[in-house]
């Protein structure tokens, strides 16, 4: 939308929340609260933001970036008029029309902002701004309405008399503002009140004395005006925000079994019939494909799950990708830059870290893989471990297509094997393999004959075994 701007009031610090860093850089769903509002106005079509900061300004500049905002530095915090001030200072001259936002109520939704602006144009006013009917108005600006409707003034808890503090329509500290009228009306604030700060709410007066008026529109989901002032409201405000969150995948065609046991960050995407047991988390940007079931316990992030994949309990996965239809679990773990191939099996307690698994291939149980390129179609038995570590540098181990790595071996990395070979179980495996060969690395087994009947009947006898008859030794 041309012409029309936004700036998120973002310099206070939040004491309540006693936290080092400023309230609004704490996160919610895995993004900070300011993060959330200047979503909602990205999405509303709102190109130009500027972010007002302040306290722990260094903490939130990289939302500023994610969103390619401007920043207007509001060294003392002597109000949300002055802060206001200070952000309108950085607006291109093409802004017409100005949302402000608090950068501290990040259930706003891109859908009332749009409406918020609609309603300004449609009665030409100087301002609209979006209000809330809550059950419990303490801590918010009260509204108090003309007989006609318009608001008369918006009086803060601070300043408000036992009558008006009963009052349930609130201020949300989201309004859209005639630019003209801004440039005006902010100088004029004075800072005469309880908190003895510039208040932006008086701009109402500003506009009653022109001749013209606020727009008040009651947001239809009271939510929507919250902002966050302790923990309790974060935790709140992440429960509204992840709840939202599944009702779309539910909506675009995800099974959740259990909405209120999932956690879904704001950046993953999960394609249709897939179905997430209770307790998942996905983080970051992953993204899962269709069909895809993930069950309990499974932790996910930054990951590409491809088509028909079987994420089984309990797996951790970062920064990784499982191809179409590849079964992981239980109990996997998935480091970094690893690359899991078309149905590959990747089996309990086996991790994997910056390696890429064939096609068809397995590792069933209890293995380490790393630095490893392992070909298609290999198996690699219980208990082998790449030694990709010697101390100093890491190394990478190779497994040609088709190879058969038998249970219990150390794979000491560099290390290269080639197509088809086969390694005998217990082996380490220090010298390369060519193609086709065998290779074993391990002490030649001895027998002693009836040795234990000899030596350690008592064994035999605990065992409920009997002791058979045997000669004497040396005879
Ligand atoms: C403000 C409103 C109140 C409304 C409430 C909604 C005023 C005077 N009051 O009150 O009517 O119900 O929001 O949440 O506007 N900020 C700055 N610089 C400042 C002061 C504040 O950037 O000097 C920022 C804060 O970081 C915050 C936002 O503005 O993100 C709101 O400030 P806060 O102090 O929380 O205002 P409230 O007292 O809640
Ligand atoms: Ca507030």
């Amino acid at each position: 939308m041309k012409g029309i701007s936004a700036i998120i009031l973002a310099a206070g610090q939040g004491k309540r929340m006693k936290s080092s860093l400023p309230k609004v850089a704490l996160p919610v769903l895995g993004k900070p609260v300011v993060w959330h509002v200047a979503q909602a106005a990205r999405s509303a079509g709102i190109r130009e933001m500027v972010f007002v900061l302040g306290y722990g300004r260094d903490k939130i500049l990289p939302t500023v970036e994610a969103f390619g905002g401007k920043v207007a530095i509001q060294e003392s915090q002597f109000g949300t008029g002055d802060a206001a001030r200070c952000g309108l200072a950085e607006l291109s001259a093409g802004a017409k029309e100005v949302v402000v936002l608090c950068g501290d109520a990040p259930l706003i939704r891109p859908a009332t902002i749009r409406s918020l602006l609609a309603s300004r144009r449609r009665r030409g006013a100087a301002a609209s701004v979006l209000t809330g009917i809550l059950d419990d108005p303490a801590g918010y600006g009260r509204i108090v309405r003309n007989p006609d409707g318009s608001v008369a003034k918006i009086v803060e808890e601070k300043d408000a008399d036992a009558a008006t503090r009963k009052i349930r329509e609130v201020n949300s500290g989201t309004y859209a503002f005639d630019r003209a009228f801004l440039e005006k009306g902010l100088p004029r604030l004075s800072d005469v009140n309880a908190q003895r700060e510039f208040y932006l709410t008086d701009l109402v007066l500003e506009a009653l004395a022109e001749g013209t008026c606020v727009v008040p529109l009651a947001a239809a989901d009271p939510d929507e005006v919250r902002g966050i002032n302790s923990r309790r409201e974060l935790a709140e405000a992440t429960g509204i925000v992840l709840r939202r969150t599944i009702d779309e995948l539910m909506a675009s065609g995800v099974t959740v079994i259990d909405p209120s046991r999932t956690y879904v960050e704001p950046g993953v995407s999960v394609g249709q019939d897939s179905v997430l047991e209770p307790g998942v988390l996905l983080l970051g940007k992953t993204r899962v494909g269709r069909g895809v079931r993930i069950q309990t316990g499974c932790v996910v992030e930054d990951c590409v799950l491809g088509d028909g994949a079987h994420l089984k309990p309990y797996c951790v996965m970062t920064s990784s990708r499982v191809r179409n239809r590849a079964i992981i679990g239980p109990f996997s773990h998935l480091r970094p830059e690893s690359d899991i191939g078309e149905g590959a099996h990747i089996g309990n307690f086996v991790e994997v870290k910056k390696s890429r698994i064939g096609k068809g291939s397995k590792a069933n149980h209890l293995a380490y893989l790393g630095d490893a390129v392992v070909g298609k179609k290999v198996n690699v038995g219980a208990g082998t471990i790449t030694c990709n570590y010697d101390g100093i540098a890491k190394h990478r181990t190779v497994l040609g297509d088709g190879v058969f790595v038998g249970s219990d071996t150390m794979l000491v990395a560099p290390l290269t094997v080639g197509k088809g070979a086969l390694i005998g179980a217990g082996s380490t495996i220090t010298e390369n393999v060519p193609p086709y060969a065998l290779a074993l690395c391990r002490a030649e087994q001895k027998v002693f004959d009836f040795w234990v009947a000899r030596k350690k009947p008592e064994l035999l006898k605990k065992a409920g075994l009997a002791v058979p008859a045997v000669k004497k030794e040396g005879k």
